[in-house]
């Protein structure tokens, strides 16, 4: 058997619906080019029926990211399916993925449909992704709560249809890893025709199973495993994709089965995944947590140092964890930070290169020496993509134990400079209210929080925050030695947002 496991990233599209998870198309464009150069076999860029926005964002990916296959979500309609392929054509190897729900309890009270029409609805949808693209994957929405001989009656009538790909979804992250290799199982023993198609799952993590739940499915013969960086996506989220890649490498000896990415990238994923998308990396997570690789306890510290694989089963290198190398300083030019840049792979248009060149310079005259981790973060902030509507001019803050927090704040927008001062119950409540007198959003701050970017008591600072006004969300980031300036910056990304779009992310129609 087979014992390559196809890595189907669907970080773009199920991780985008991670509540208050927000991407901009150039965002998403940058997370593509990464997955790319960490060699993923199949980008999932999108749910192209969903918005406008999301229909641009994986055409763009699609004609100009280049490796993995690039895939495009449709329901079975003809409308979904059209307009994914509209996104997906130019890809050089473009993939349509099409669902339909065949549990009694979707099928019933979602769709309010039989199950002679979710057959139909199979075949319609299959063939007319087969009549565009060779490669089209269908998935059997809420797979492991649907009566195990429908299931089998439907993937038929998908193979049948042309499908390539058959995907089983743990849709609310309900199985359990037994429960699951006996479906599978069920599946491969019952389906004509299973043995020439690439079998999948895509697990949720809502009782925290999904990984094993994915691992214990490889055991049972599936050869695609769909899974998110950092494990975003719907509610608790989906498999995540370095705790899967991780596993298989370590116990090859257990799984003998190998995934074609590059592990050292990984970590680069994870932190460009967390900054564009404003969700944070808890300490403890596996592979990608800030602790994964620390050891605390002076028993452990002795035991590595006496003999690394005392207490570590995967070196920090693997993941591409090095220490953050000092490369840059003030006297450094555009060259050599366009060089780096390069060959960081961050990759930066004219304008956002100028800009990010700007803040480099200001950073490197406050502190001296920027390392890599202090690059991306810069780079990061460019490269959200929104237009500077207010940029900040400049901050004064006074504050202490005694002191009542007072801000002044002075913005430039295209009505001229602005200036205004505030108290608040901190500093960084005085600033925002100084910066609210002149831009007036009215939105509230809903999320707001603070990490050292590098080590070091000079480290970068950035905050992420969230601003809420109305149903939306508006996610905001900013970088800077001074963790007001910090504040402020997020502050004013997260307006220049709001000020953008009437809504940065469309409600989401499939888990
Ligand atoms: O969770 C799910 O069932 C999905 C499908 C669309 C694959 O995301
Ligand atoms: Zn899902």
């Amino acid at each position: 058997m087979d014992t390559r496991i196809r890595i189907f990233d669907t970080t773009l599209r199920d991780g985008e619906q991670s509540p208050g998870a927000a991407l901009t198309a150039e965002a998403k464009l940058e997370i593509a080019r990464q997955l790319a150069l960490l060699q993923v076999d199949v980008i999932e860029a999108g749910f192209p029926i969903s918005s406008p926005g999301d229909f641009l964002a994986v055409k763009s990916i699609a004609e100009s990211v280049r490796g993995p296959i690039i895939a495009g979500l449709a329901r079975t309609k003809d409308a979904d399916i059209d307009r994914a392929y509209e996104a997906v054509k130019g890809a050089s190897k473009p993939r349509i993925h099409t669902f339909v729900a065949t549990s009694d309890i979707h099928m019933r009270h979602k769709m309010r449909v039989t199950p002679s029409d979710v057959l139909a609805m199979t075949e319609a949808g299959v063939r007319r992704a087969r009549s565009y693209v060779d490669d089209v994957e269908f998935s059997a929405e809420d797979a492991t709560r649907s009566d195990p001989g429908f299931l089998c009656q439907v993937f038929q009538v998908a193979i049948e249809a042309g499908a390539t790909t058959l995907n089983i979804p743990d849709t609310v992250g309900y199985t359990t890893p037994a429960e699951f290799q006996r479906l599978i199982h069920h599946i491969r023993d019952r389906v004509p025709g299973i043995g020439g198609v690439t079998l999948s799952v895509h697990c949720h993590n809502d009782l925290g199973l999904a990984v094993a739940n994915s691992l214990a499915a490889v055991e049972a013969g599936v050869r695609q495993v769909e899974c998110t960086v950092n494990g975003l996506g719907e509610r608790a989220g989906n498999t995540a994709l370095e705790e899967i890649v991780m596993a298989l490498m370590t116990r090859k000896d257990h799984y003998a089965c190998s995934t074609g990415v590059v592990t050292e990238q990984l970590h680069r994923t994870s932190r460009m995944v967390s900054a564009l998308s404003g969700m944070p990396v808890q300490p403890n997570k596996a592979i990608v947590g800030a602790n994964a690789f620390a050891h605390e306890s002076g028993i452990h510290q002795d035991g590595v140092l006496k003999e690394r694989t005392t207490y570590e089963i995967m070196s920090p290198q693997s993941i591409g964890l090095s220490s953050n190398r000092l490369v840059l300083g003030k006297l450094s030019g555009r060259h050599a930070f366009r060089e780096r840049l390069h060959e960081l792979g961050l990759t930066l248009d004219n304008q956002a290169l100028e800009r990010a060149f700007v803040r480099f310079k200001d950073l490197a005259d406050r502190k001296g020496e920027l390392g890599d981790s202090d690059l991306e973060a810069i780079v990061q902030e460019e490269i959200q993509g929104v237009p500077e509507v207010y940029r900040l001019d400049y901050f004064a803050v006074t504050s202490g134990s005694t002191a009542v927090p007072t801000a002044t704040v002075a913005l430039t927008s295209s009505n001229g400079r602005v200036q205004e001062a505030a108290t608040g119950d901190g500093p960084v409540d005085a600033v925002y209210r100084a910066i609210e007198r002149v831009v007036n959003s009215g939105a509230a701050l809903s999320d707001w929080s603070i990490r050292a970017v590098s080590g070091g008591q000079d480290a970068l600072g950035e905050v992420t925050l969230r601003l809420t006004h109305g149903r939306h969300t508006y996610l905001g980031r900013g970088v800077s030695t001074d963790i007001l300036e910090a504040s402020a910056r997020a502050y004013l990304s997260a307006v220049n947002r709001l000020a953008q779009a009437p809504a940065i992310k469309t409600p989401s129609q499939s888990g």
